[in-house]
């Protein structure tokens, strides 16, 4: 199949959209990252995603949607007065919520699941897609599965080139991760994936909201987890990545330690640090990741991509502070590195 890559002019927007509508797939630029969507109505569109990524049966689609008008449809009962708050503090943005799924949502968006995710995005782009499609449009982030998510149309082209018809260009994603997940079906909001929204925005929008303890850490052997997503190893560049974490002057003297083995074994390593820290390191090959939390977040993945693109074997990396937009970046780091973070 060949591949084009359209500027998402209005001519080519229609066109994503009437291929949406016959059951093809088209990526396209959210705010977060790039999404590869399809018809969520329609069974056989969505298997067609998971064919095209490779992405493991059970783990379950995000329906966007582009007015708040269609979340009633596809979802059981009413939403809760919180998960309204929630809507109106947050939407359109990087926030998606997880409801109890009516009839309407075909089992293989939810991979089972009698839940459903859905998400409003802010991108004008995104938006005026879906609306044009008339549905709910199920996008997981268009890369191949295990691989860093697509911050920019060249990064879908690199991982989807010959599996699907069109890549609308809308840029760079401005938030550069993948929506927060919130899990509004229990008693409090559960973050089950950190993202654009933070978890002190949520907890003071609804009064109370908690951090799924498996976004930090990796799942034990056997244990199930609230988002099917947290099961696999994600972000991952080709290098063994490790993280240092603990008091700046000391995780600088480790990874500058490491470096210096490394290279003396003939291996080619990379250091990830934060813009303000990256003289400390001297001559070695160092990659920014960025000056505040915004700017790692917004950096996360390109850097990720462009360490496996320099050819380096192992990479050490400052730990970020998870807080804020923090979290979020130290949940992608950590599962890149899966969870291999070193105290010093
Ligand atoms: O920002 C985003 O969310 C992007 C853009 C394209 O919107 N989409 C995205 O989709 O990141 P994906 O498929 O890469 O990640 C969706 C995550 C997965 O970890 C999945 O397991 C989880 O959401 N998820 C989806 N439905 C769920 C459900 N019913 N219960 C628990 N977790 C769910
Ligand atoms: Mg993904």
């Amino acid at each position: 199949m060949n591949t084009r890559v359209l500027p998402a002019s209005d001519a080519a927007i229609r066109e994503a959209a009437a291929r949406i509508r016959s059951g093809e797939l088209v990526a396209f630029p959210t705010e977060t990252v790039y999404g590869l969507g399809a018809n969520g109505l329609d069974a056989s569109a969505v298997a067609r995603i998971f064919e095209a990524k490779g992405r493991p049966g059970d783990n379950p689609l995000i329906l966007h949607i582009c007015s708040p008008e269609q979340l009633r449809p596809l979802i059981d009962g009413e939403p809760s007065e919180r998960a309204r708050r929630m809507m109106d503090a947050f939407w359109p943005g990087p926030l998606t919520m997880i409801f109890p799924k009516s009839a309407r949502v075909p089992a293989n968006v939810t991979a089972g699941l009698d839940t459903v995710a859905i998400r409003l995005p802010l991108h004008p782009v995104a938006r005026r897609l879906i609306e044009e499609a008339g549905v709910p449009v199920a996008a997981p982030s268009a890369n191949r599965s295990g691989r860093p998510s697509p911050t920019a149309a060249a990064h879908v082209f690199e991982d989807m080139d010959g599996r699907i018809p069109l890549i609308l260009d809308g840029g760079a994603c401005a938030v550069g991760l993948e929506s927060t997940v919130v899990d509004m079906t229990g008693a409090t909001p559960r973050i089950l994936r950190p993202g654009g929204v933070t978890a002190e925005q949520i907890e003071r929008v609804c009064g109370s909201g908690e951090v799924d303890p498996a976004v930090m850490r990796p799942l034990a052997e056997g244990e199930r987890p609230r988002s099917p997503g947290m099961k696999y190893r994600h972000y991952a560049p080709a290098g063994e990545l490790t993280i240092f974490s603990g008091e700046a002057g000391r995780v600088e003297r480790a990874i500058c330690a490491e470096y210096d083995r490394a290279a003396a074994e003939g291996r080619r390593p990379l250091i990830l640090a934060l813009e303000g820290h990256l003289a400390a390191y001297g001559g070695r090959r160092t990659e920014s990741l960025g000056a505040d939390e915004a700017e790692m977040a917004h950096r996360i993945f390109a850097v990720l991509r462009d360490a496996d693109a320099l050819g380096a074997d192992v990479l050490f990396s400052e730990a970020v502070e998870a807080r804020g937009l923090g979290l979020a970046v130290m949940n992608r780091l950590g599962r890149a590195a899966a969870f291999h973070i070193v105290e010093v």
